[in-house]
């Protein structure tokens, strides 16, 4: 249809097609509401509707809306105070309301009402109703009626963003607050201080940004690829506090507390370079260029060290009025306390046993200068060991364990715990993912989080205070790729936080999500969109056809392909269901999901191979695989070889502990016994670079510097026994290789058995 034809037909069918098409259009509200009914009729938009602002208190949650509404529909409304005969939005306030953030949402024909306890609720019902607006329209629309009782399941809805790592600016936080409120979170943990830089101004130690904002140069790559390499170029930035207190009061006006992290006794390196006298050696250092752990941690014994974390604190609680300050407390090595002599003076003073008892010593001194300013902390599980202060919150990421045993001893806790909620893994296998830290982490599997371990009793379940994800930023250079990071989890994220888990289910929220990858997109956000699935790298077909079946979390997104190598294109073929291919000789897939507005994902590419990989007879199997151990160091799995220094049998798919070390490399060889004909798929996961040959053919290539990266394959296969061959090698994270696989007809992974292999 021509431009001047589709601007006609839109302006006929204006009042007829559009406005009538209510009933059909699904709604697409994340997080999803606790109690939600869809009634008869609808309310329709113009500009005529009033914006009815029943009480003072409410004039920002007001002008929010306007804001909100008029780039929704590109219309302009009136604020008034008082109900007229007009047809009209209204917010107010009601005492009976149950909880501080609960809202109500009552409409007719005639009225939208949005009613809080107090603001916060009220923009929470904002928020709602601003999503039953369709993200592709623009003018007078027709909404939905609904009725709503609504309320969050926790009180801490965060989400941290590390900005020493890589610095981020005001302008970046600020666009997160923006979407943290439209999904109805209200922490923002903002991790200021590390040892790759230290980001907030303050003014009584001005080295602190002079010198510990910047480093020289950071490490390329991942940190498991040796040597090491380095940009060369100077990285750095910090907020000043005039900067910070507007991004506290933007917050706020959005219902968001910012929680600041100031970092201690470790990850401390920044603040050391500034200042020397606050190690324990007076060393002269730099802000650190790597990723990890840096072994140079403030010193225990020096009283000026408290002194500097006081005056730090003191500028730090006139920035932030919220509860909490988060005091770190994770990851501090301990080996210059054990050689520092006032270390040791300050722990026979105190009658510490260990070092784990002066961390505690820390903690529980910054605790008790805080109580008197009127602030509680919080810190990472670490903060348990050598004993937990009186009335702190403990943020639980290294599983749940230490959330629980807070829980147990009656301290509150919020639940991170890095299989669920760390945003620096990996959202799939695929190659296409930019280089992370390791570790996988889809939308599905932040979405089926419950944070209330069921090992808790109903008393101290009612101690978990709610969930955040964390999002360290060391292989996050940018602000585009630090959004493809945070979403769409932050939706999954949204309704663990706020939905009952009666009322959660994933299916439906990829249903509902479709409408949000368009706000998100519309939005400027720089979203993942999610990519076909089905397809593995490497697929092989013993037969001349493939048959071709892919998914796609996005719902009602086209995905088009192409067979002849070339990208996608909007021509390209539509996937309309499950189809067959010829294999003539290696095909190459290329598939695409577009959504509508115009965006689109990656192009996933699989190679599909004919090759009919034929079981083998043995004899006598016995029972394990062969596992050889070279000397390294190797840069890649193919390189593994050389004279091996060991050989032994291995029962399964495991590096035995005396083959364990750094920059070394392992082949496992001999067969897998598989139990059905079918296509099997593959997934391998390894500490580092990795392959899976089956026969001759390369099944899986994992290879390359990383660190727990996955990666699959597909092979259809005779049951019987079948050659493999497995390679690793590593620099210094980890010996470990884990074979999974989902039996033929089967959607469930698992680990394949042990005694699934063997040698001759
Ligand atoms: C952490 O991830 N080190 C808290
Ligand atoms: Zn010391």
């Amino acid at each position: 249809m021509s431009r001047l034809l589709s601007l006609l037909a839109f302006s006929l069918c204006l009042t007829t097609e559009l406005l009538a098409g209510v009933g059909e259009r699904p709604l697409s509200l994340v997080p999803q509401p606790n109690h939600l009914d869809i009634l008869p009729g609808m309310f329709t938009v113009t500009d005529e509707v009033q914006l009815v602002v029943a009480d003072d208190q409410l004039a920002g949650e007001g002008e929010y809306l306007k804001a909100a509404l008029a780039e929704a529909t590109g219309l302009d409304f009136l604020i008034t105070k008082n109900v007229s005969a007009n047809t009209s939005i209204v917010l107010k306030l009601d005492d009976s309301l149950s909880g501080d953030e609960a809202y109500r949402i009552r409409s007719s024909e005639k009225q939208y009402e949005i009613i809080g306890k107090n603001a916060a609720g009220v923009f929470y019902g904002v928020q709602t109703f601003l999503q039953l607006f369709p993200p592709l329209e623009k003018g007078a629309v027709n909404l939905p009626l609904i009725s709503v009782d609504d309320e969050p399941r926790f009180e801490w809805r965060g989400m941290h963003m590390d900005v020493c790592r890589h610095f981020f600016s005001v302008e970046v936080v600020k666009k997160l607050i923006d979407e943290m409120a439209k999904y109805k979170l209200n922490t923002f943990h903002w991790h200021l201080t590390d040892d790759q830089g230290w980001r907030i101004e303050i003014k009584k130690y001005p080295k602190l940004t002079e010198v510990g904002a910047w480093r020289d140069e950071t490490v390329v790559g991942h940190m498991a690829e040796a040597p090491h390499k380095f940009d060369g170029e100077k990285h750095g930035g910090y907020s000043t506090q005039e900067q910070i207190k507007d991004v506290v009061a933007y917050a706020a006006a959005r219902h968001i507390t910012i929680v600041p992290e100031i970092e201690m006794p470790g990850h401390a390196q920044a603040a050391l370079a500034a200042y020397p006298w606050l190690g324990c050696f007076n060393d002269t250092l730099k802000p650190w260029t790597l990723w990890g752990v840096s072994e140079d941690v403030y010193c225990a014994g020096k009283e000026s060290t408290f002194k500097f974390l006081e005056d730090v604190l003191d500028e730090v609680c006139e920035l932030f009025p919220g509860e909490y300050i988060h005091v770190g407390g994770d990851e501090c090595p301990k080996e210059n306390w054990k050689k520092c002599p006032l270390c040791q003076k300050r722990m026979k003073e105190e009658g510490c046993k260990d070092e784990h008892e002066l961390q505690s010593y820390v903690i529980q001194r910054m605790e008790h200068y805080l109580e008197k300013k009127g602030k509680k902390i919080i810190g990472w599980d670490e903060i348990l060991e050598g004993g937990l202060a009186e009335n702190a919150a403990v943020m639980s990421w290294r599983g749940e364990e230490g959330g629980i045993a807070a829980a147990n001893l009656g301290h509150k806790v919020v639940m991170t715990p890095g299989n669920w909620c760390y945003f620096d893994h990996y959202q799939s296998t695929d190659p296409n993912e930019e280089t992370a830290i390791g570790g996988l982490t889809d939308l599905e599997e932040v979405y089926g989080y419950d944070p209330v371990p069921v090992q808790l009793d109903k008393e101290n379940q009612k101690l978990i205070m709610g969930v955040q994800a964390n999002l360290w930023t060391e292989y996050i250079p940018t602000a585009e790729h630090l959004e493809y990071m945070i979403y769409p989890r932050l939706c999954a994220l949204a309704e663990v936080q706020w939905t009952q888990p009666a009322n959660k289910n994933f299916a439906d929220f990829e249903k509902r999500m479709d409408d949000n990858y368009i706000r998100l997109a519309q939005d400027g956000i720089h979203l993942r969109i999610p990519a076909p699935e089905g397809l593995s790298p490497v697929e092989i077909f013993s037969s001349k056809e493939a048959t071709i079946k892919l998914s796609c979390v996005a719902e009602s997104a086209v995905m088009r392909y192409t067979t002849d190598g070339s990208e996608p294109t909007d021509f390209s073929k539509v996937y309309e269901g499950p189809f067959t291919l010829k294999l003539d000789g290696d095909v190459t897939l290329k598939v695409t999901t577009f959504l509508k507005g115009g965006t689109r994902s990656y192009t996933i590419t699989s190679i599909l191979k004919k090759q009919a990989l034929k079981p083998v007879k043995l004899k006598n199997p016995k029972a394990g695989l062969q596992c050889s151990f070279y000397d390294g160091p190797f840069r890649s799995f193919n390189e593994v070889g050389g004279d091996e220094t060991k050989t032994t049998i291995v029962e399964g798919l495991v590096i035995p502990d005396d083959m364990k070390d750094s920059y070394k490399g392992w082949e496992f060889d001999g067969y897998i016994k598989l139990p059905k004909d079918g296509v099997y798929y593959f997934l391998l996961d390894s500490s580092c670079g990795s392959g899976m040959y089956l026969g001759d053919q390369l099944v899986i290539d994992d290879d390359g510097f990383n660190y727990n990266c996955m990666r699959t394959g597909q092979v259809e296969l005779k049951a019987g026994y079948h050659p493999i061959k497995l390679k690793l090698f590593n620099t210094i994270y980890g010996q470990s290789i884990k074979l999974s696989y989902k039996l033929p007809g089967s959607d469930k992974l698992i680990e394949v058995p042990a005694d699934s292999f063997f040698s001759k």
